[in-house]
């Protein structure tokens, strides 16, 4: 299995702490955000990884990086999105990486403590999503759930339909580079991988795990804020 970060983006969000480099860069506690997506991986013995970056800092990250031999990794490729047109867009930029493959792609703002190894082992085909219980539904992609499984993922609803967020990891076979060609742009004028979920759901092949660990997003103060407590918290220091 091969890997893929996508870490592109303006990161408005966090403004003004991303006037001078790349959301990803940023630190959560003692490591650039970046690093924890990237061992989330290594840990279940993914090491080859394409980070798919975009924007004006984008070469930042060959300084941060490197080759990816201080973090595990055997191969690490970039690749850069020119346009802002979304998660499904930047993931589009894969295809030639993952050379028919199945990939497992994280989002570059997602850290976890929760070990991803098994679902990695067990995967054949089709798609699968990681779900986690959150107070906030609203601010994700929200599973529809009819007898254990999903009949459809609505982005960012108003009224959520369950408690759970799709998180920014998922397995996907190599469909998922043909199905991203049929996507057209949402209101919020992106590619959103949750089409894409969407049309694995169609097909029948998307499966679920739920996510029993620490997961977060760091994409706006407060859970940039809740990820560094979190993983200082985790190395005995008092926050
Ligand atoms: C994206 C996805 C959303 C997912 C979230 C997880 O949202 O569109 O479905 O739940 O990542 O981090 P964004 O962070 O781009 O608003």
């Amino acid at each position: 299995m091969k890997g893929v970060i996508l870490a592109g983006g303006l990161g408005s969000r966090l403004f003004p702490l991303t006037y001078a480099t790349n959301k990803h860069l940023l630190p959560i506690y003692d490591q650039p955000m970046v690093f924890y997506p990237i061992l989330t991986l290594v840990r279940a013995g993914i090491k080859e990884v394409l980070v798919i970056t975009g924007g004006p800092y984008a070469g930042d990250f060959i300084r941060v990086l490197k080759n990816g031999k201080e973090l595990g990794l055997e191969h690490l490729e970039f690749a850069y999105q020119e346009k802002e047109g979304g998660i499904a867009e930047a993931l589009s930029l894969a295809e030639d990486f993952a050379d028919g493959g199945p990939i497992t792609v994280i989002l570059g703002d997602n850290t976890t403590d929760v070990d991803i190894s098994k679902f990695v082992s067990e995967f054949h085909h089709g798609a699968m999503v990681f779900l986690k219980k959150v107070p906030d539904p609203q601010r994700y992609g929200v599973p529809v759930l009819s007898d254990n499984k999903i009949i459809r993922v609505e982005e960012k609803p108003k009224k959520p339909k369950s408690d759970y967020a799709v998180t920014g990891l998922y397995i996907y076979d190599d469909r998922v580079f043909e199905i991203i060609k049929t996507l057209k742009p949402s209101a919020r004028g992106e590619m959103e991988i949750t089409d894409v979920n969407n049309a694995y759901i169609k097909m029948g092949e998307l499966q679920w795990r739920e996510f029993k660990g620490f997961w977060t997003d760091a994409g706006k103060f407060e859970t940039l804020f809740q990820a560094s407590a979190y993983w200082a918290r985790k190395k005995g220091i008092k926050v």
